[in-house]
């Protein structure tokens, strides 16, 4: 039986229970971080501390917690749960109170932590790589912002589900965005490149740490808008996020990407990111 926080208590997980008025049950108004945990250390907190910060201010939140209480609570709840390598999640709604779209006043935010074993990822895939379908991106002009309003995200992913790929490769306007779950790359001739950030994408952990290694390792790479036919013709496509670390896409469209197998550029990536991993135990 796992261990949860929710709203101040360490509480097994069928011992907790919200309300049925808070405003994350009813609304999706509240926020979230998943944050990768290896060999029981929080992987890259800061930066999602950061970004939790920035996105409750983005919806008039006041964070609960300071970054310290965040933290000791989030350690703790991992020790409870065993340590080693967990994937944990994180909540905040705007809390309990009586349906309506405005704000509600004086309400405490809701807060949510849960971890469970990290889903470890199957060798196979990084043989074979990931199938990806393109569709459209419908979503809405806040997707910088981690919301727990993932509707538009969780048809997205099912559909490419239900056409046998894992991930949906996302276009708007005719230009790449990221996936319905992760941030996405291409490589061509060599060079590794990622779209800009902006509202139209979440400004990923893991984006930013490819990035990091890429300019480390001197690998060339840039952030550049990609059309939908750079991505069709790309050499190589990675998928990233939190759970997937970085992921190959061999096969786009029902069509091979480069030869059909992982590119060496991103058996490269995935060397130096297990490096950085190991170095950070
Ligand atoms: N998803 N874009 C979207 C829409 C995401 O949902 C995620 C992560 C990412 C990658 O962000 P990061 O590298 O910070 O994990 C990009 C998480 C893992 C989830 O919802 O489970």
């Amino acid at each position: 039986m796992r261990t949860v926080y929710l709203n101040g208590q360490l509480l097994a997980e069928d011992q907790a229970s919200i309300s049925v008025f808070d405003r994350g049950f009813l609304l999706g108004d509240g926020i979230y971080e998943v944050i990768p945990c290896y060999a029981g250390m929080l992987f890259r907190l800061t930066e999602h501390l950061v970004r939790l910060q920035n996105n409750l201010n983005a919806v008039q939140l006041v964070n609960p917690l300071t970054d310290q209480e965040w933290s000791l609570l989030l350690q703790d709840l991992l020790v409870k749960n065993g340590g080693g390598d967990q994937s944990l999640y994180l909540q905040v709604t705007r809390g309990v109170a009586v349906r309506d779209h405005a704000f509600p006043d004086n309400v405490k935010p809701t807060v949510f932590v849960m971890s469970h074993p990290s889903e470890r990822i199957d060798p196979e895939i990084l043989i074979t790589g990931v199938k990806a379908v393109c569709l459209a991106d419908n979503r809405w002009l806040n997707c910088h912002l981690k919301t727990i309003s993932l509707l538009p995200n969780v048809l997205l992913r099912q559909q490419a589900v239900e056409q046998g790929a894992a991930e949906a490769i996302l276009i708007r306007d005719g230009y790449v965005t990221e996936g319905a779950v992760s941030n996405v790359f291409v490589v061509k001739q060599g060079s590794i490149m990622t779209p800009p950030k902006g509202p139209y994408l979440l400004p990923g952990i893991t984006r930013d740490l490819i990035l990091e290694l890429a300019a480390k390792h001197q690998l060339p790479h840039e952030e550049k808008a990609l059309a939908q036919a750079i991505v069709e013709e790309a050499d190589e496509i990675w998928l990233t996020s939190s759970t997937k670390e970085v992921l190959p896409v061999t096969q786009l469209n029902g069509r091979p990407v480069g030869d059909g197998k992982p590119g060496p550029m991103w058996r490269k990536m995935h060397r130096h990111y297990a490096d950085y991993k190991a170095s950070f135990r």
